[in-house]
Formats: structure tokens, C-alpha cells, sequence
């Protein structure tokens, strides 16, 4: 496997492929994969974003999930509004795009009319899978403690298995009552600058920086977060922190899993595509 370090990130989406343990009475939603995006901070359009288009165009998953920062400042939703159509009307089709919000976007772009996008305000949404049925909900946070996590959870028929959209992944710590059997979230970047055997120094959430990226089971959820695509001030740079798009699909809960000893450790996972222009 080539990695991509430094300045070659500029122009590299990595593709991960990750089997997502996935707690839930049956399993009927087993299988299903979901196509995981973040942070896009639409500001101009480049190359990574032209590249992170195609391979949504042409990865295989059943549904997209953006768990949120569509914009880079708030003030611009004009501007972001713009680019979400140019970037997700081609993708659009017959696979459904969830979304929510995050803290640098505006509310107003989820209200913007012809948006291919199924937006989860403090709500929730039944996903017809081939197995089954899933429920998708997402809990709008224009910043760390907003939204209401139990409404979007309990906004559908309570026994179905739960996927939860949340921009910033401490949520995990905040799901009360609500069963949520895995928890995609964004906004830390993946800690954006990775030191050498250090990793992700800083979270920027109150979440341990040793999971502020990829697969963790956290207080008996599964929880993903995703690198993202974009950046944002004060910190436009990554280092070996690619841009990334996860496909994850869902797997039954093993005991191993679900063990104590498994409880706020990362759960390891291989970049298997690098997709270069
Ligand atoms: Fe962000």
C-alpha cells in the first residue's frame, strides 16, 4: 500500500473499506453499506473535490451519510449552497443522501430548495435495506451541546436499529436512553496534523485524540469518525491526514466486540484504495 505524506496529500482522496460491528436484536440491516463524507468546507472548487465526486459516483454502497461543516464560515451558505448542488446533484440518484448540519454551517442550506439531500434536524428516517429496515437519524449541532439527541432517536418507530448522524463525536457520551447501534460523526479531521507514532495530538472535541479518527466502541456503541474531506481556519493544512471517503458496511456484533476490553480503544482498519489525479 502506497502512502501518501506532506505536500502528495494535496491531491489524494484515500478510500477505506471498513467492516462496522453493529449492535442491533436482529440483523436485519447486516450487509448494508453505508458511504461515509465529512466536512467538506466547501470554499473553492479543487481537485480533491472533483476526485471525492467521481468515487461517489462510482464506489458501491446503498446510502451516503455527511455527518455536517458543508461550509467554511457560516456567513457564506450562499456560496456553499452553490457548490453542495454542484457536487452532489451528479451524484444523486437512486441512493438516498442523509445529512446534518455542522458548527460552520448555516441552517439555512438545509432549507435551500432542489438539495438532493435528506437532511436529519433533531429527526430520524426509515432506510429500506434489502434485509430489512434501519433507521437514520440526525441531531443538528450548530455547536458542541446543540440539537436534541433523544427527539431524533425516538422520532420513528422505537425497535428498529439506529444509526446516528452527529457532527461531533462526543455525542457518543450523550446518548442517554436512545440505542444507537453506531454513531458517524466528523469534525475533528481525523486531528488533521498527525505526528510520527504520536497520531492525532489533538482532538478538538472532548473526545480522546486516540479516537478522534476511524473505529471505536465507545460506552457499547460503535462509533466512526471520519477524517473528512476539507479544511478550515486557523488550520488549512493536513499532514498525514489525508482526505477520505469510508465505506462502511454493517457486520453483526461479535462477543469479542461487545468485550470490556474493547471499550474506548480504536479498532484498527486498512485503507485499501488511494485514489490519485
Ligand atoms: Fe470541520
Amino acid at each position: 500500500m502506497k502512502e501518501h505524506l506532506g505536500e502528495s496529500m494535496a491531491n489524494t482522496v484515500v478510500v477505506r473499506h471498513i467492516n462496522v460491528p453493529f449492535s442491533c436484536a436482529d440483523l436485519s440491516p447486516a450487509g448494508m453499506r453505508i458511504a461515509h463524507l465529512s466536512d467538506l468546507h466547501f470554499c473553492r472548487w479543487s481537485r480533491v473535490l472533483e476526485t471525492a465526486r467521481e468515487l461517489l459516483r462510482s464506489l458501491p454502497y446503498d446510502a451516503l451519510a455527511v455527518t455536517g461543516d458543508f461550509s467554511d464560515w457560516r456567513r457564506n451558505w450562499r456560496r456553499t449552497v452553490r457548490m453542495m448542488r454542484e457536487f452532489f446533484g451528479p451524484i444523486a440518484g437512486n441512493r438516498p443522501i442523509y445529512a446534518t448540519l455542522g458548527n460552520h454551517d448555516h441552517p439555512r442550506i438545509a432549507e435551500a430548495a432542489d438539495m438532493p439531500i435528506r437532511f436529519l434536524r433533531d429527526d430520524s428516517t426509515i432506510h429500506e435495506h434489502r434485509n430489512g429496515l434501519l433507521r437514520i437519524a440526525g441531531v443538528e449541532q450548530l455547536h458542541q451541546h446543540g440539537g436534541d439527541t433523544k427527539k431524533a432517536c425516538l422520532s420513528r418507530d422505537v425497535d428498529l436499529p439506529t444509526v446516528l448522524l452527529a457532527h461531533y463525536p462526543s455525542t457518543v457520551y450523550r446518548l442517554g436512553s436512545a440505542r444507537v447501534g453506531l454513531v458517524l460523526s466528523g469534525h475533528t479531521h481525523g486531528g488533521q496534523i498527525r505526528l510520527p507514532h504520536a497520531g492525532c495530538v489533538w482532538s478538538n472535541d472532548s473526545l480522546p485524540p486516540r479516537l478522534a479518527h476511524g473505529l471505536s466502541r465507545v460506552n457499547g456503541t460503535t462509533l466512526h469518525v471520519s477524517a473528512g474531506i476539507g479544511v478550515s481556519w486557523p488550520l488549512p493544512v493536513r499532514v498525514n491526514c489525508p482526505p477520505e471517503i469510508s465505506i462502511l458496511t454493517l457486520d453483526p456484533l461479535t462477543a469479542e466486540d461487545a468485550a470490556p476490553t474493547s471499550e474506548n480503544t480504536p479498532i484498527r482498519s486498512t485503507p485499501q484504495k488511494t485514489a490519485d489525479i
